[in-house]
């Protein structure tokens, strides 16, 4: 759990005039006003944002039904719409062409425009293609993709069609994708030949061939060209070029009638326990909420140019590159490369070439260009940029001011936004033409939520205090299910304090109602802005033969807020050598996927558990975080004397 307890009193930055003078929302007065409707009337709050945000083919009858307690929570009751409708058609007449997605390649100046009109017909040779394979309204479409416009037009395709997609971030491995793959019971894959990020070639079709060996659920692989390699396999049998299939398509297909309740997507996220859960989220709710939130955290205008740099394979990319952005007929940056490619200072090139008006990324973004000096940044004009956006984990102050003073220059509004998988859309934010700004406070709850801190007992507590964050009432982006295991759902978002949704975060909350994520309360790590269960690297390393144990912890990580650090004994008779430590490392990457690769492997005799043989993790974070002074009472240990040898072996390996 990363701290971003400040030194008191925290200095307030106030509202940027340029950003309040024509924002939806200008002024603390008017921002509350809105929340308190929205917290009072929920349902004709609510109504009325989903008639406003988007267009219905009939409208619903009911706004909102249900609750915590059951699991039941339903909005929109007996509305129809369709979600690639109301990204795509619905700005045919007054858009048509302008500006949808603005891809920029992972070669820098290599760009693709794509205006809505195109937009509509490449999503809809696309959703034909699937019709022609036998998708079906309810089917699950598993995609694994780069960073391509295909990827968007896929993801507008299957909602067109009324498939449920199920995104798996490009990063994974090919067991992962396979879990994936079997647990929504997918038969079709999207992929492409493969991606580029950082002038490095990922082999996406090859880990696609790899993940559905023997696998007999999936009957078909679409795959589209990237990089048009010759000598990537292509099985006639199984695979459909897509290139090859496009040409041959109508370029309308109409669109499904879709209940409001109706599955739009599944997103496999990493909890404390077991295995990723596939998070659904349903038509009318979910995008009633991502293009409400998108809308007024950037404060989106007309002629904005909107970036939002994270991955369509995480739920930012879903709600903030594509659903929340082409809800309301912006233009959307699309990036397919990184930060550092080719050097620090690709975001503010990209920025000056584009005239982004709005931007968002990751604090270990910010952290990782911080370290490069203020030149990268300073050689660019960023004079268009009016709102810079944050996500992922607690931004700590020093990055934050450097976004604020040498990114934006004091003159855009730095918005946090506190939110999950499971919230579909922000939950915690402070609104640009309205909230003064805390360095490291994600700032005040976004319209309709309703945020409880409660002591470990389930006491809600008022005021200033600190505690377990949780939300008293349903809003409309809110989950719904835990795909084909409610049971699931219920005990983890619900049943910890009844009455509540857990979002398993601990918040400080001060005098000014601002909140302050302190970070996850279960065993849940934010690495690089990457959510990993500590379990599911303990169970990677466990699944080899020389490990007997695992115990995994995070710990404060200088660029990626948080590190991976493994507690390791090893069989009888194999030795702690670098190549364990090499093989080890590799089998968690091609067990999970690169990102969760482990930052500090220690082998140790064994590890600190309990006379009842529970691990005693407590003592493995302090060892982590450095601060084993105050490891305080060991004496309930089975074996106290293994601490000063786990406390040895680790700064050994430092
Ligand atoms: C953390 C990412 C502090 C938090 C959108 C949450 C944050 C988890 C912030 C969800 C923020 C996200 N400040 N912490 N602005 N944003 N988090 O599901 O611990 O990948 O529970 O969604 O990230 O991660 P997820």
């Amino acid at each position: 759990m990363t701290s971003t307890k400040p030194t008191t009193p925290e200095k307030v930055y106030s509202v940027v005039p340029r950003v309040a003078k024509d924002a939806h929302i200008k002024g603390i007065t008017q921002y509350k006003k809105e929340y308190q409707r929205s917290i009072e009337d929920p349902e004709g709050f609510w109504g009325e944002k989903a008639r406003e945000a988007l267009s219905w083919f009939h409208d619903f009858d009911v706004a909102h039904y249900g609750g915590f307690d059951n699991g039941d929570v339903a909005w929109f009751l007996g509305g129809k719409l369709n979600a690639s409708v109301n990204c795509i058609d619905r700005h045919i007449v007054t858009r048509g062409d302008k500006t949808a997605i603005l891809w920029e390649s992972d070669e820098p100046g290599v760009h693709r425009r794509i205006t809505y009109k195109d937009l509509l017909t490449e999503t809809c040779k696309i959703a034909n293609a699937m019709l022609t394979q036998g998708v079906r309204k309810g089917d699950t479409v598993a995609i694994y993709m780069p960073m391509i416009p295909e990827l968007i037009m896929t993801m507008l395709a299957c909602t067109r069609i009324g498939a449920i997609h199920s995104i798996v971030f490009a990063g994974f491995s090919a067991d992962a994708l396979r879990d994936r793959i079997i647990d929504a019971q997918s038969k079709w894959v999207f992929t492409a030949d493969e991606g580029k990020r950082g002038g490095r070639t990922l082999p996406l079709k090859k880990t696609v061939d790899e993940a559905i060996h023997g696998v007999h659920v999936v009957k078909n692989v679409f795959v589209f060209k990237r990089t048009n390699n010759p000598k990537v396999p292509f099985h006639p049998k199984i695979d459909l070029d897509m290139t090859k299939i496009m040409p041959l398509m109508r370029p309308y297909c109409p669109a499904e009638w879709m209940d409001s309740e109706d599955y739009m997507f599944i997103l496999y996220t990493s909890g404390s326990t077991g295995k990723p859960k596939g998070v659904a989220h349903t038509t009318g709710g979910y995008l009633t909420y991502a293009a409400t939130t998108c809308k007024y955290t950037f404060d989106l205008q007309e002629d904005d140019v909107y970036a939002c740099v994270a991955d369509c394979g995480w739920i930012t990319g879903h709600s903030y590159i594509v659903y929340g952005p082409l809800c309301n007929g912006a233009t959307t940056v699309m990036f397919e490369s990184t930060p550092m490619y080719p050097d620090c200072g690709r975001y503010w090139d990209l920025v000056q070439r584009y005239g982004i008006t709005k931007f968002y990324t990751a604090p270990t973004a910010i952290r990782a260009l911080m370290a490069h000096g203020k030149e990268f940044v300073k050689k660019y004009n960023r004079s268009t940029l009016k709102v810079l956006g944050t996500v992922g984990e607690p931004i700590n102050p020093e990055a934050w001011k450097w976004y604020y003073e040498v990114v934006g220059e004091k003159k855009c509004m730095i918005v946090d936004t506190y939110w999950q998988t499971e919230t579909g859309g922000h939950i915690g934010v402070g609104l640009p033409g309205a909230a003064p700004m805390k360095a490291g406070s994600c700032g005040l709850p976004f319209f309709g939520i309703d945020f409880a801190i409660l002591d470990d007992q389930g006491k809600e507590l008022e005021g200033v205090t600190e505690g377990r964050l949780c939300i008293k009432s349903p809003w409309p982006g809110l989950a719904r299910t835990v795909y084909g295991d409610h049971h699931r759902y219920l005990s983890v978002y619900m049943a910890p304090h009844p009455g509540y949704y857990f979002t398993g975060d601990g918040a400080r909350r001060d005098a000014d109602g601002y909140y302050w994520i302190t970070g996850r309360i279960d065993d849940v790590l934010s690495t690089s802005g990457h959510r990993i269960g500590t379990a599911e690297v303990e169970s990677a390393l466990v699944a080899h033969n020389v490990v007997t144990e695992a115990a995994v912890v995070g710990f404060p990580h200088r660029v990626k807020g948080e590190g991976i650090c493994c507690y390791i004994t090893l069989i009888h008779g194999v030795d702690g050598t670098n190549a364990v430590m090499k093989e080890l490392t590799q089998q968690v990457r091609s067990i999970i996927g690169a990102f969760a690769t482990p930052d500090i492997i220690v082998f140790v005799p064994s590890l600190p558990k309990t006379r009842s043989g529970k691990i005693m993790r407590r003592i493995l974070r302090k060892i982590a975080h450095g601060e084993e002074d105050s490891i305080g009472d060991v004496s309930t240990l089975a074996d106290p004397d293994v601490v000063p040898a786990i406390i040895a072996n680790f700064k050994h390996v430092l």
